[in-house]
C-alpha cells in the first residue's frame, strides 16, 4: 500500500497551506471540493476544475444504492462515471444516516465499495451525533463511530486515502478524545462532523470550540476537513482554526433557490438590477440570464467561493514568518508574552539574529530593569536583562518588541534568555560582563552559563526583587 502526504509549506495562527498527496494527484489546502450529487447536477463535473476545483466530493451511498448507478461506478470506476479525472472524495451516507435512523448498507461494505470504485479518500459511516444531546447519547454513539474506524482501519482498500471522522457533538472532552482515539489508528485525513446544525444556526462560538477541541486531540499535522462548511463566510475562521479541506453543498443548493452569493453577503437574483462580480459567468450573461438559469448561478457562486479561499490562502501565505522578518520591520505595539510558544516568536527570533551586530567592548552591565544601581559610572555599557529577548541596551526598554508585556515567567522564557545572553558574551570577547542576576533565577543555570562565558561575573543585584516583575510603575 502506497502511503500519502501531507506537508505544510506555510503557517499562520493555526492555519496553514499544505499539500495533500492522492491517487489522482496533489490538493493544494485549504481546498473547497465542491459537492457533487450523482443524480442531480448543476454544474457538469467536467467543468469544475475549469473554475478552480482542485478535488470534489461525492456521496458513495447514493451511488450504492441504486442499482444503476453501483453497477456504472463499479464498471467505469467513479472518474469514469462522474467525468472528473481529479482528486475524489466519498462521502459514507452519514448524513442519510442522521435523517433515516439506519442505512441498508454497514460501514464496512460502503468503505469496500468505495475502494471498488476507486475513490481516492473514502469515509466509514460514522455516527453525526447533533449538538446539545444527552452526554450520555454522545459518548454512546461516538463509541459506535470510533469501533467503526477501527475496523475500516484494517479494511483492503488498495490506494485509497481513508478519513476518520472525529464526533462528538458539543462535547469537549468527547471531541479530544475522539481526535485522540482517530490519531491513533492513524488516517490519511480527519473530518470534523456534524457540525452543519451549528453553522446553520449560527452558532460559531460553539463551532470554534468543537474545532479547538477535536484538534486539540489530533497531531498538529495531520490534514482535517471540515464536514459541511461550503459557505465563503466562514472559511477564514476555520482556516485560521487549522482547517485544511471543505465541501460546498452550498454553491448548489443556494442556485436552486435563486441565491447569488457574493463576499458580504447573499442576494436573491431577483432582488438584483446589476450582477456586482467580473467572474467569467457574470461578465459575460445578464441578471435576466442567471435568473432563469440555476446552473449559471451555481458557477458564480462557486467562483466566488474559490475567489474567497484563494484571499484566505494569499492572508495565509503572506503571514508566514520569514515573511513578516523580511518585511515586517515596523515598530508595534506591545506584544505579549503568554507562555512558551512566544518564547520562538519572529520577534524573538530575529533578536537573536541582530544581537550579533552588538560591537561591545570595556565593562558591560546585565540587570533587571528595575534592579536600580548607584554606580553607572563604572560602566561602558548598561543592558537590561528581561525574559525572553535576554539583554538589550537599557535605552531600548521602553520600545518595541522589548517593551513586551510578560504575563508569564516560565522556563522555557528563562532559557532562550539566558541562551542569549550566553550568545552575546561569547560574541564579545573583549568586553567584561557583569550579569546581576536575578535571584529567581535558578543556580542551575548560571552554573551553565559560566560555563560558556567565560568574561562574565555573576554577582546578586544589590535591591534584588524576590519575584519577576515587569511592571512599569517604578520609574
Ligand atoms: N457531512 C456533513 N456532516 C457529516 C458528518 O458528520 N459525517 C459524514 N460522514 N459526512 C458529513
Ligand atoms: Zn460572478
Amino acid at each position: 500500500m502506497k502511503s500519502y502526504l501531507f506537508e505544510i509549506v506555510a503557517k499562520d495562527c493555526a492555519g496553514r497551506i499544505g499539500r495533500l498527496e492522492t491517487p489522482h494527484g496533489v490538493i493544494e489546502t485549504p481546498a473547497i471540493l465542491p459537492v457533487v450529487n450523482p443524480f442531480r447536477q448543476n454544474v457538469p463535473p467536467g467543468e469544475l476544475a475549469e473554475i478552480g476545483a482542485e478535488g470534489l466530493i461525492t456521496n458513495s451511498y447514493i451511488i450504492h444504492r441504486n442499482m444503476e448507478l453501483r453497477s456504472a461506478a463499479l464498471e467505469v470506476g467513479v472518474h469514469g462515471f462522474l467525468g472528473f479525472n481529479g482528486p475524489i472524495m466519498t462521502d459514507s451516507g452519514s448524513y442519510q444516516l442522521s435523517q433515516y435512523g439506519s442505512l441498508d448498507v454497514s460501514s464496512r461494505e460502503i468503505v469496500e465499495f468505495q475502494a471498488a470504485i476507486g475513490s481516492d479518500i473514502g469515509v466509514p459511516l460514522d455516527i453525526p451525533t447533533p449538538p446539545d444531546v444527552t452526554f450520555s447519547r454522545a459518548a454512546g454513539e461516538l463509541d459506535v463511530t470510533l469501533e467503526r474506524l477501527r475496523e475500516a482501519a484494517c479494511v483492503e482498500r488498495g490506494e485509497m486515502l481513508l478519513a476518520g471522522t472525529v464526533q462528538g457533538s458539543t462535547f469537549q472532552e468527547l471531541r479530544r478524545r475522539a481526535g485522540e482515539e482517530a490519531s491513533k489508528l492513524g488516517f490519511d485525513l480527519y473530518p470534523l462532523g456534524a457540525v452543519v446544525p451549528l453553522m446553520e444556526s449560527y452558532r460559531y462560538r460553539d463551532l470554534v470550540w468543537v474545532i479547538v477541541a477535536s484538534k486539540q486531540g489530533l497531531p498538529p499535522a495531520a490534514p482535517v476537513h471540515l464536514f459541511g462548511a461550503g459557505h465563503p463566510m466562514m472559511f477564514a475562521l476555520a482556516v485560521a482554526l487549522g482547517c485544511d479541506l471543505f465541501d460546498s453543498a452550498a454553491y448548489a443548493l443556494y442556485a436552486k433557490d435563486g441565491r447569488y452569493m457574493t463576499d458580504r453577503g447573499t442576494y436573491h437574483i431577483q432582488d438584483l438590477r446589476y450582477l456586482p462580480c467580473s467572474c467569467p459567468i457574470c461578465s459575460t450573461h445578464t441578471v435576466g440570464e442567471l435568473a432563469s438559469d440555476e446552473g449559471l448561478i451555481a458557477r458564480h457562486n462557486l467562483y466566488v467561493s474559490f475567489e474567497e479561499m484563494r484571499l484566505v490562502k494569499q492572508c495565509t501565505a503572506v503571514n508566514h514568518s520569514d515573511w513578516i522578518e523580511r518585511l515586517d520591520r515596523m515598530p508595534k505595539s506591545t506584544f505579549f508574552y503568554s507562555g512558551p510558544e512566544s518564547a520562538r516568536r519572529s520577534e524573538i527570533r530575529r533578536f537573536e539574529r541582530y544581537q550579533t551586530r552588538f560591537d561591545l567592548k570595556g565593562k558591560v552591565l546585565i540587570k533587571e530593569k528595575n534592579d536600580t544601581i548607584e554606580n553607572f559610572s563604572d560602566f561602558d555599557y548598561v543592558m537590561d536583562f528581561k525574559p525572553p529577548f535576554g539583554a538589550y541596551p537599557a535605552l531600548l526598554r521602553e520600545t518595541y518588541p522589548f517593551n513586551a508585556e510578560v504575563t508569564v515567567w516560565d522556563h522555557e522564557a528563562v532559557l532562550v534568555a539566558l541562551e542569549n545572553v550566553t550568545r552575546l558574551i561569547q560574541c564579545n570577547p573583549d568586553a567584561n560582563f557583569t550579569f546581576k542576576k536575578p535571584t529567581w533565577i535558578p543556580e542551575k543555570l548560571i552554573k551553565e552559563l559560566k560555563k560558556y562565558a567565560h568574561n562574565l561575573t555573576v554577582q546578586l543585584p544589590d535591591n534584588s526583587s524576590t519575584t519577576p516583575t515587569d511592571s512599569c510603575d517604578y520609574e
